[in-house]
This record gives structure tokens, C-alpha cells and sequence, in this order.
């Protein structure tokens, strides 16, 4: 049966281009993780893929997610083929990150693709064995599958879409909000159809009503809640500060700006606790039970 979303995604021991995986060890019990399988080693699209997944690590790390790669081919041809993505000029800067260091299992025997419904019936390798698609499996922190994207062997993938993939679900687990079309991080976001307008004036601050002919008030547009801290409480100490005379005198317009931009970090941890409060007391009020 193949995983759907809100499975547990099984643990597993693999061999891969740096040893002997063991997954839930690995990831670990606080991160989230990608799995992507590509078609075959020493092809042209998976190097781009490859190398482009090891450039953007540091894009993955910074949202505590892991990264695995998997083929059917071996460990050992796993080794000799990382040899040429990281010439290849794909991974950026390979000097100082080292080139491909996530580990590429080596599934020979397929039975990580038969599992997870990673094997393409289109695709065969020189024995006719079915290949892996291009398959993309986010997996959160309590090893629940959250979302798979595939695509063909011909089409190469967008990691800055998985990314954020990664943003949107890491988001929407915190907040009562879904992410529109094409939306990305900092722009705004929509209520979910189930929180109140009152929670989500609490939890969200100001929304916008959206007017569309049917009357109805479902499209309500929010700021993305995790950019910053509320305007009105940065705003007021600000010129709480600034409202003094001493501020006043000491402090010449850049500085204002610095003052105002620090605070805008310091306090943006002590809004999200609020927020946080808020949601918890309106007993899933948009917050997910996972
Ligand atoms: C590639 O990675 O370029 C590729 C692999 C299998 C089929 C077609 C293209």
C-alpha cells in the first residue's frame, strides 16, 4: 500500500553513498526531512538535480529539515557519480561546502521504491526493471508524511518549490491560515474557512475581507503572521522610547530606524508567544492535530 498523506512514514535501514542509513535515527526527533528519488545515477538531469539539492542545503538546514536522496543504483556508483556533480558546477560553491554530503540511498533491490510508490512503469533500465520517478516526500518532525510531488523522468524539479512547500506547511501547523497560489514567504496569507473572525483578529491582527459577488466573507487576507512583529506593538515602543525627551535628544533620525528595526527582531519572539497562547485557548482555532 502505497504511503498517503498524515501516514507515518515506516522507518527503514538503507545503504547509501555515505553508509549504512538507519532513517528515524538519522533524521532524528526534531527535524523534518525530505526524501527525493531520482531515476538513475550519471544521467543529466539528476546531476542538475543533485547538485542543485546540495547548493540550497543550507536553505533546508535553516528549516530543520533533512535531506535524503535514493536510486536503484548502487552505493558504490552513488560515490563515483557525486564525483562529477560536485565538477559539475551544479552544488555552487563546493570548496568550502564540500559538494554532495546529504546521503543518496542505494535501494538497489527496489524495496524502498516499491514501498513508497516511487518506481516509474514508463521508465526501465537496461534489464527492464522499472526505474524511480522523480518523487518528492516531505516528511515533519513527528515522521508524518505531509506531501509528495512526482514528476517524470524527462522533467527536472524546482527545489525552491519544495522549499516552499517546507515554508507553507511549517507555517500552517503554527498559525490558522492557509498559503494562496504561488505565495511565498512575507506575502500574505488566507484564514482558514474554520477560524472565527474574532480568534483570527486575536491571532492574526488585522485581515482584509475580500469582496466577491456572492457576499460571502470567506477570502480574508492576513500578513504573513511569522514575518514580524505586530506594527502596532513595535510602533509603541518605539515612540514610547522616542517619546522621550532624552530618547529625543540622543537619538538622530538613522538611529530611529536602528532602534526601530532591532526592536522589530527582540520583540517578534515574545508576538509569536502571544499568538501562540491565543491559538492554544481557542482549542484549535486553525492549528493542526497531527
Ligand atoms: C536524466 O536525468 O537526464 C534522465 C534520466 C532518465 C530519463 C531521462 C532523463
Amino acid at each position: 500500500m502505497p504511503l498517503n498523506l498524515g501516514d507515518t512514514v515506516p522507518d527503514f535501514s538503507c545503504d547509501s553513498s555515505v553508509g549504512q542509513i538507519h532513517y528515524y535515527d538519522y533524521v532524528g526527533d526534531e527535524h523534518w526531512s525530505i526524501i527525493c528519488s531520482h531515476p538513475s545515477d550519471f544521467t543529466p538531469v539528476c546531476s542538475t538535480e543533485l547538485g542543485n539539492l546540495s547548493k540550497l542545503l543550507p536553505q533546508f538546514e535553516k528549516r530543520h529539515c533533512k535531506v535524503l536522496a535514493l536510486s536503484c543504483d548502487s552505493a558504490e556508483s552513488h560515490r563515483k557519480w557525486i564525483e562529477d556533480i560536485n565538477a559539475s558546477g551544479y552544488c555552487g560553491n563546493t570548496k568550502k561546502d564540500g559538494g554532495v554530503s546529504y546521503p543518496i540511498l542505494a535501494d538497489e533491490e527496489r524495496a524502498l521504491a516499491v514501498k513508497f510508490g516511487m518506481l516509474d512503469p514508463a521508465e526501465k533500465d537496461e534489464r527492464g526493471m522499472p526505474l524511480t520517478c522523480r518523487a518528492v516526500f516531505i516528511v515533519d518532525d513527528h515522521k508524518k508524511l505531509r506531501a509528495t510531488i512526482l514528476y517524470p523522468a524527462t522533467t527536472g524539479r524546482n527545489f525552491y518549490e519544495i522549499l516552499r512547500v517546507v515554508d507553507s506547511l511549517q507555517l500552517t501547523d503554527e498559525y490558522p491560515v492557509a498559503t494562496p497560489a504561488n505565495w511565498e514567504r512575507g506575502e500574505r496569507v488566507a484564514v482558514t474557512p474554520s477560524t472565527p473572525d474574532e480568534v483570527a483578529a486575536v491571532v492574526l491582527g488585522d485581515f482584509a475581507v475580500v469582496k466577491v459577488p456572492s457576499g460571502k466573507t470567506y477570502l480574508r487576507l492576513a500578513k504573513d503572521p511569522s514575518s514580524k512583529t505586530p506594527k502596532v506593538l513595535k510602533r509603541g515602543i518605539v515612540e514610547m522610547i522616542l517619546g522621550t525627551e532624552y530618547g529625543a535628544k540622543l537619538l538622530p533620525t538613522v538611529g530611529r530606524l536602528v532602534v526601530s528595526f532591532i526592536l522589530g527582531g527582540v520583540f517578534a519572539g515574545a508576538a509569536t508567544k502571544t499568538k501562540e497562547t491565543a491559538t492554544a485557548t481557542t482549542q484549535n482555532g486553525g492549528r493542526k492535530k497531527r
